[in-house]
Formats: C-alpha cells, structure tokens, sequence
C-alpha cells in the first residue's frame, strides 16, 4: 500500500508540483521553513482530510488563495488503484474517489490507514486520556471496522442520557436510558479490550527493543474496575445528576503506562517517551499488518529530534522491517543511516520548491 504519485497547489509555502515518492522510503530534507512539515500535513490530509498541526485547515490554505488541491494515486494491498482528489476552500471541502464525490471522510480514513509521529508525540502520553482513546478507537477503527458504528451509537445514547440529566427531569426518565447504554458499553468495551489484549504485548516488545526498559499497560475502561458497568452506572447516579452528565463510561477511559511502577509521564525521558510513542504505533501497524495485510503510510517529522545516533538506527531498522511507506523529514539526511539496500528517494525542499535528488 503506497502512493504512487501526489500533485499538490496552494498548501502553505509549497510551490505546484508532482512527485513520485518510493514505495519505501522517503527522505524529505531542507532549511527550517523549507516547507517540509507542510509536505507531510499535504499526505495526512489525504487519509485524514484534516491536519495533525492545526484544527483550522484554513490555516494550511495558501496565504491570499481561495483554495487548496491534491490530488494522490494510491494503490491499496491488492494493488488496486485508487485516484483521490480533494479540494478544500475557506468554507466547503470536496473529495473524489475515483472520480466519484465522497461524502464521509472516513471512507477515506479506511482506505488509507495513517500514523504520525512527530516531535510532539509525547503529548499523547502526557496530554489528557481523550488522545489516548484516539490512539485505541483508531486501531480498533481500523482491525474491524464496525466498531464505527458502535463507537456512534455509544457516543448517540451517551448525548441522549446527558440531554435528559441536563433538564432536571425524572429519576425513571433518567434510567430510562441505562439499559441501552449498558448494552452499547458492553460491546465498545469488549472490541477496546479485545484489541488491547493483542496489542499490548506488541508494544512491550517493541518498547523494549527502541529503550531496554520493561513497561506495564493496564487499561482503565472508565468506571472503578471492581464493578460492572451496570453497577457503575447506578452507583454514579447522584453525581451524574449534580454534575449534568454521565460521570462513568467508555468515554471516560484511558491507558496507565509505568515503568518501575512509575507512570512513564514522569519516570521516561523526553527521547524515551518519545521511543515508546513510536513503539505504540509500530504495534498498531504491525497488527494491522497480521490481522488485514493492510498497511499504512507512516509519517515521521523531525525524526533526529531527541533522539541519539544508536536511537535513530535502531528505530530506522523497526520503520524498515514494517514494509509500510515512510516518509521522513529532517534538516540533514546524514542523520538518517538506512541501510544501504532499502529503496529510497531523497527530496530536497528549499522555500517551498521541492526536487528530487537523483
Ligand atoms: N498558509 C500558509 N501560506 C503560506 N505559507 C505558510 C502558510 N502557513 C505556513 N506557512 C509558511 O510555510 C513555511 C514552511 O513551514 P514548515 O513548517 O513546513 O517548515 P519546515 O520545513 O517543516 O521547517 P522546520 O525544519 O523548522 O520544521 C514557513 O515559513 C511558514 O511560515
Ligand atoms: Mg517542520
């Protein structure tokens, strides 16, 4: 799975051009505000039709253009071609799937499985549990891909129960709603915790290849672990109602990551927390990769940044042994030692001009 050719106009710095990136490797080198992030946010809009550095696609539009384009040939696991275009104003967006108009961006999601890992990845760790549910629901997304549904119709009866706790209404007009969000839970617990069965295993070994240290991964579904849901629910009942919403619940979860019994917020370092985000992913991509023979596309920006020579190698090996299609930026490909006989193209970008080394 790869893309074979992206043409793109008016996103940010980037002059109109067209590449045809290697099905492997792909280093994308350059000056500071050479326009090399602004590349990767260009492949993530494809699969994600949003960007990983801002909520407000306006601000990726080129500055005094009314809109952006891209267009990207991509070829699926069975090889299947498939032409994705999409063109993004200050007000509308459009895609095309094989020149057919696209509704729901998720169809696009799920034909282009994405991962990102970025100088700020940390944040996943370190900011609040609802970017490590993302992390969970996205593997889980992607491994079945009925969990959407479920993941809606919680989300749907979750905002019902909440509407009816929000207007004071009746203890019975309450609980009205807990039988189905009992039933709902149960089965967006079961697909969460069936996945994270898989992947855990995955991650400790991946964590202990990338930074020698062992770590514990326990998930916290979202009400007290020594009670059903059922029971969590009626005990919640009181404070639900003071506080206007559902207080236990699938939306609610998280992940707990210790290592030496220490959450690894605070017991990793930066380059270290930054080696163990890396490793979450390559275990969702390595899942994926058992469970579908899908692949994705693996976006890595700044590389080099907090890691050392040893880090970087060992890390560029685990990337390569994927398969998947890598892009990678930095402001020196030296800093990047592949091995010799991964397939790789270099390009070169210098004030939004971006040029293939050959
Ligand atoms: N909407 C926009 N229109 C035009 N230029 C923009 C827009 N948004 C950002 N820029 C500019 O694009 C340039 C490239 O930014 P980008 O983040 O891609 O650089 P980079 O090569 O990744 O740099 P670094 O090595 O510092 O991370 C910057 O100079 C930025 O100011
Ligand atoms: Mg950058």
């Amino acid at each position: 799975m790869s893309l074979s050719q992206l043409s793109l106009l008016h996103v940010r710095n980037l002059a109109e051009f067209k590449i045809v990136p290697d099905p492997r490797f792909n280093i994308i080198e350059g000056a500071n505000a050479s326009g090399k992030t602004s590349l990767l946010e260009a492949i993530y809009l494809i699969s994600q039709v949003k960007s990983f550095r801002t909520h407000r696609i306006n601000h990726i539009i080129q500055h005094k253009q009314a809109e952006l384009r891209l267009v990207a040939n991509y070829l699926d696991h069975t090889n299947n071609l498939h032409i994705i275009g999409l063109e993004r104003s200050r007000s509308n967006t459009r895609i095309h799937l094989n020149k057919k108009p696209v509704n729901q961006s998720s169809q696009l999601a799920a034909l282009v499985p994405i991962q990102v890992i970025t100088p700020e990845s940390h944040r996943l760790l370190e900011d609040g549990p609802k970017f490590r549910r993302q992390f969970i629901d996205w593997g889980v997304f992607h491994v079945k891909q009925s969990f959407l549904q479920v993941w809606k119709d919680y989300h749907r009866i979750l905002r019902q129960r909440n509407a009816v706790l929000r207007h004071k209404s009746s203890k019975q007009q309450v609980t009205s709603w807990d039988a189905p969000l009992v039933d709902i839970t149960n089965r967006f617990h079961n697909e969460r915790l069936q996945y994270l069965q898989a992947l855990i295993p995955i991650i400790q070994s991946y964590t202990k290849q990338l930074t020698d240290e062992d770590i514990t991964i326990e998930y916290l579904p979202g009400w007290p672990v020594d009670m059903d849901f059922r029971q969590a629910l009626q005990a919640s009942y009181e404070q639900d109602c003071q506080f206007k919403h559902t207080r236990v619940g699938p939306h609610r979860a998280d992940l707990s990551i210790k290592s030496h019994s220490i959450p690894v917020q605070v017991g990793f370092s930066r380059g270290q927390q930054k080696l163990l985000v890396c490793a979450m992913r390559l275990a969702q991509i390595q899942y994926l990769q058992h469970i579908s023979q899908q692949s994705c596309i693996i976006l890595v920006d700044d590389l080099p940044a907090e890691l050392d020579s040893n880090h970087r190698a060992k890390l560029l090996n685990l990337l390569d042994e994927t398969g998947a299609q890598v892009f990678i930026t930095c402001t020196d490909e030296h800093l990047l030692e592949l091995s010799a006989n991964t397939s790789r193209k270099v390009f070169h970008v210098k004030h939004g001009q971006i040029k293939e080394v050959v």
